[in-house]
């Protein structure tokens, strides 16, 4: 008897496509539900081509809680301020469950691993990157900002995204690694772009079929692997004050060193470069709060000189100005996504979100709200004057570290290297914008948006 394969075989995937459309549980209280065609990917090609797109397209035609099926997970996207406020406060909400699987696709963290560290590795963080904490990383930051910015030269003319990048990325590094521990060669910077670029997917899809990304991840895993081994050995923390990481080495338990090492690193790195780029390239394109801020520097430091600048706790609560503008720049940029997970049913409007379903909130599309921040699209450094920044509090409904007892530990450190960076910049160089402002680019979820077009300057040492 002849069988034909090919038609037995396209029968079989028809009935499963069937089965799949027609026997799906559907329960009246669920959120709607956007799941595609495809099994087990469902709306991944339609969502991964511009996803914050496709979250505020979602929320127009599906209203304010929608779930979408994509690589075999349920995400539910909740939309409203109110309700966000509420699941980031909810015990029923988890963020270890939400992100254990993506930590060890992305930097092989085991899962064993994870919930042995896992709660020492966010006191850490939260204890050493505390506000009354920063003292001890504002000297060694400021010399090493320093450092880099001189290699500028006099004059000259740079993508600005790159210009922060080759000045903070070190310089953040030799902070909070160690002097004798910054591997930021060529090389490193390639494999790690590509690392970055390819995050997203890594952290959903086996490795195997990411062959290229899965390399590079390797590479950094055995960089970091070897720095790991180097600052265990090295003495000289013995007599003076340790690093963050020499903190975390010493209380690691287990050999996956490298896995938090490379975390730490993507952490501290991607966002703080594109939030202080961000800063700058808005405060250039508004010439009037530029002019403002130079008033400003004016008048706490003097002319322009070349003798190297000391941006201290009390040189920078002088010259707040740059602080609204940071602050507000990274409202307008913030991060595609927050996530956690459902642990038990969870009650949001009139829907109930089932145990299991990823909880995602976007405080890129929830600083658009126009109640909390009126002119939402508009960069307005003014509408943070009337925050209590003092009392380190931020303006309600807003979310670019996240929120709840998880928002991110590396806040207040973030707002002091922007802070002491820019002010070191402005105060040495005269910059003009060479492209149009570009726009935020709303490919990536995990992240401060990247800008989609480059954003040449010209600068030059102030007179
Ligand atoms: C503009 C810069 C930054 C932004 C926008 C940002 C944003 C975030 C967000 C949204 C989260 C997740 C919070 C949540 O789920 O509620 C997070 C977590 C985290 N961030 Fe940041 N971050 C920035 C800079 C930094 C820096 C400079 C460091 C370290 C020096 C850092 C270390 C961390 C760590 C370790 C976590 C994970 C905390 C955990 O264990 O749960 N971040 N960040």
């Amino acid at each position: 008897m002849d069988i034909d394969v090919t038609a037995i075989l396209s029968l079989v995937l028809g009935l499963i496509i069937i089965m799949y459309f027609l026997f799906q549980p559907k329960n009246p209280n669920s959120p709607p539900f956007i799941r595609g065609w495809i099994p087990w990917f469902g709306a991944a090609f339609q969502f991964g081509k511009a996803p914050l797109k496709f979250i505020e397209q979602a929320r127009i035609k599906y209203g304010p809680v929608f779930t979408v099926y994509l690589l075999g997970n349920r995400f539910t996207f909740v939309t409203e301020t109110e309700d966000v406020l509420e699941f980031l406060r909810s015990k029923e909400a988890d963020l270890d469950e939400a992100v254990q699987q993506a930590l060890q696709h992305t930097v092989s963290i085991s899962k064993e691993s994870f919930h042995q560290n896992r709660s020492m590795f966010f006191k850490l963080m939260i204890q050493q990157l505390s506000s009354s904490n920063l003292h001890q990383f504002s000297e060694t930051l400021c010399k090493e900002f320093h450092e880099h910015v001189e290699h500028l030269g006099k004059e000259g003319t740079e993508d600005l995204n790159d210009l922060v990048r080759h000045i903070m990325c070190p310089a953040v590094m030799k902070t909070l690694f160690g002097k004798n521990f910054c591997p930021t060669t060529g090389e490193f910077e390639r494999h790690f772009q590509n690392f970055d670029e390819g995050l997203e997917v890594g952290s959903q899809i086996p490795e195997f079929f990411l062959r290229n990304w899965g390399k590079s991840k390797t590479w950094l895993l055995n960089v970091f692997e070897r720095i790991a081994t180097d600052i265990k050995k090295d003495k000289s923390s013995e007599s003076g004050s340790k690093t963050l990481i020499q903190h975390l080495l010493d209380n690691l338990h287990g050999n996956e060193a490298s896995g938090y090492l490379l975390l730490l690193f993507w952490a501290s790195q991607v966002n703080a470069i594109l939030g202080a780029f961000w800063t700058l390239a808005f405060i250039l394109s508004n010439p009037s709060v530029y002019k403002n801020i130079m008033e400003d520097i004016v008048s706490v430091y003097g002319k322009a000189g070349e003798a190297r600048i000391e941006v201290f706790e009390d040189n920078l609560k002088k010259l707040p100005s740059i602080k609204l503008c940071i602050l507000e720049a990274l409202r307008l940029v913030a991060p595609g996504s927050i996530i956690r997970k459902a642990m038990k049913p969870l009650k949001v409007q009139n829907f109930v979100i089932p145990p299991g379903d990823l909880l995602m909130a976007s405080p890129y599309w929830l600083h658009r709200n126009t109640k909390y921040f009126p002119e939402p699209e508009t960069f307005k450094p003014s509408r943070w004057e009337e925050a209590t920044l003092k009392k380190n509090a931020f303006l309600d409904g807003y979310l670019v570290f996240g929120g709840g007892k998880h928002q991110c530990p590396g806040r207040w450190f973030v707002l002091m290297e922007t802070h002491m960076l820019i002010i070191i910049l402005l105060y040495k160089y005269q910059f003009t914008l060479l492209d149009p402002m570009p726009k935020q680019s709303l490919l990536q979820l995990s992240r401060v948006c990247q800008p989609d077009g480059p954003c040449r300057v010209q600068y030059k040492l102030r007179e």
